[in-house]
């Protein structure tokens, strides 16, 4: 460390969580200084529009809009970046790590698609890069999963891990909003973003479903090896069947490790409301582990917000002052190299719930279960209501079947005269 016990902070970006970093320093310094022996200073903060008000008064000689003056001063032992985005975010750390600094970021794009490169780099640089905060905001999940978990073989993987949609998809259950209602309402409360299409299109969750898989199943994992499917295709006719079914519909991000290979995806699927995952509502946040040692096991709290998010963020720079009382870092573990076999969703059984519409006529129904039938696909629960216009609408949730026999079954129903193209079709966890 620079001087004593003191960690010089070279911030890039001061927006929501790095003002809540800002906070915490200014808030709980003293009290973190007395717990870890480190005292936190923020030396140099990197904005694009250092006259913009912030939440915390920095002297104003503390901002700069040019990053050389915060990744290639000497005295500033580690930097932490708060932009987002991959450029230029992934240059800068880059450049930071090969100037001898150690890295925190909450950057879960960038983490998911070359998390990879800059551990290696850090390695080579003997310096840490930690990103606790990329996952479940301030829910300790990386470190755990690395760690307190190291033992486990983890078998399976559910989270609920994107905020902005789990507030939607609540409101939509509970006060019975439709889609468009929900995200005004997740707008008006900050929870989503100007441009949301990366949560609502299932993107953010896929790239903490990388971070983390890859961690828990010690393989190099991509966003694009498994598919992913976001909310914006359910509709509050679909939250009002489920419930009558006794479900409700979250946001899964699902990894699973069977004898053939690891099953990947993220897609909105129907949870049964007894299920620990059913009762995680608005922007909350929960991963439900299975481990060959500990059995299950869940992490559940608010992953995203500029103080739980600052949490984490916090605790990272922390463990980069632990690692500089106790001699300086080792260099970053590398991420594993190990390519896993990837099982292509065809290859997947699960229980399906599909509705559709249906000319109200003889035989229509007779004809629909045929279709189902010949290709085995077994049929639990139906629902047949009447709408208007000789319309009935006909909801059924399948026994488990493969993917691809359930998808041929789909094309057979496609085919009859009388069934609407393009029913909600959704999964359904057991
Ligand atoms: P934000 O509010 O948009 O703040 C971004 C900050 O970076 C701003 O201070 C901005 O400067 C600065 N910045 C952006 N591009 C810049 C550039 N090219 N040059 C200089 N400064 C630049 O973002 P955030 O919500 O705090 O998110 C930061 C990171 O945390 C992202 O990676 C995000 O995914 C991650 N994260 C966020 C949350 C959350 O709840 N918000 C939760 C978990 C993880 P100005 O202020 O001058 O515009
Ligand atoms: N947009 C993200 C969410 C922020 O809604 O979960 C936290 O990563």
């Amino acid at each position: 460390m620079s001087s004593g016990e003191t960690v010089k902070i070279g911030l890039l970006g001061m927006g929501t969580v790095g003002g809540g970093v800002a906070q915490i320093i200014e808030d709980s310094g003293e009290l973190l200084a007395g717990k870890t022996g480190a005292r936190l200073l923020l030396e140099r903060v990197l904005v694009r529009d250092p006259a913009r008000g912030r939440t915390v008064e920095l002297p104003p000689q503390t901002y700069t809009t040019d990053p050389d003056t915060v990744i290639k001063d000497p005295s500033i032992d580690v930097v932490v970046e708060l932009m987002g985005g991959i450029e230029p975010a992934r240059t800068l750390i880059s450049t930071a790590l090969q100037e001898g600094k150690h890295v925190v970021t909450a950057n879960k794009d960038l983490m998911a698609q070359h998390g990879r490169e800059l551990l290696q780099l850090a390695r080579r640089c003997g310096r840490n890069i930690f990103y606790e905060a990329s996952v479940g905001g301030g829910i300790p999940l990386i470190r755990p999963l690395k760690r307190c978990l190291v033992a486990n073989r983890i078998e399976r993987m559910i989270g609920i891990i994107n905020g902005t949609t789990n507030y939607i998809l609540t409101r939509m259950f509970l006060d019975d909003m439709d889609f468009q209602e929900a995200l005004d309402k997740a707008r008006e409360l900050g929870f989503a973003e100007a441009d949301p299409s990366s949560d609502l299109e299932g993107r953010d969750a896929a790239y903490k479903l990388t971070i983390l898989a890859g961690i828990a199943f010690n393989c190099s994992l991509n966003p694009d090896d498994f598919p992913t499917r976001g909310i914006t295709g359910v509709t509050r006719a679909d939250i009002h069947y489920a419930r009558e079914l006794g479900y409700t519909i979250k946001l899964l991000a699902v990894a699973e490790e069977k004898p053939e290979g690891l099953a990947l995806g993220v897609y909105p699927a129907l949870v049964p409301l007894a299920h620990p995952l059913a009762t995680v509502q608005d922007e909350f946040n929960a991963i439900f582990i299975k481990g060959d040692l500990i059995g299950e096991a869940m992490f559940y709290g608010r992953g995203a917000g500029a103080l739980p998010t600052a949490s984490a963020v916090v605790a990272d720079i922390i463990e980069v002052a632990r690692s500089l009382q106790h001699g300086g870092a080792e260099g970053a573990p590398p991420n594993s190299n190990r390519k896993p076999t990837l099982l292509p969703p065809a290859a997947l059984t699960s229980r399906f719930y599909v509705r559709l519409l249906a000319r109200d006529r003889p035989g229509v129904f007779g004809a629909l279960a045929a279709a189902f039938g010949e290709e085995e696909v077994s049929l639990d629960m139906i629902i047949q209501k009447r709408r208007q216009n000789g319309i009935a609408e006909i909801v059924l949730v399948t026994h488990d079947v493969n993917e691809e026999r359930f998808n041929r079954s789909l094309q057979r129903v496609a085919r009859l005269p009388a069934i609407e193209p393009d029913p909600s079709v959704f999964r359904v966890l057991a």
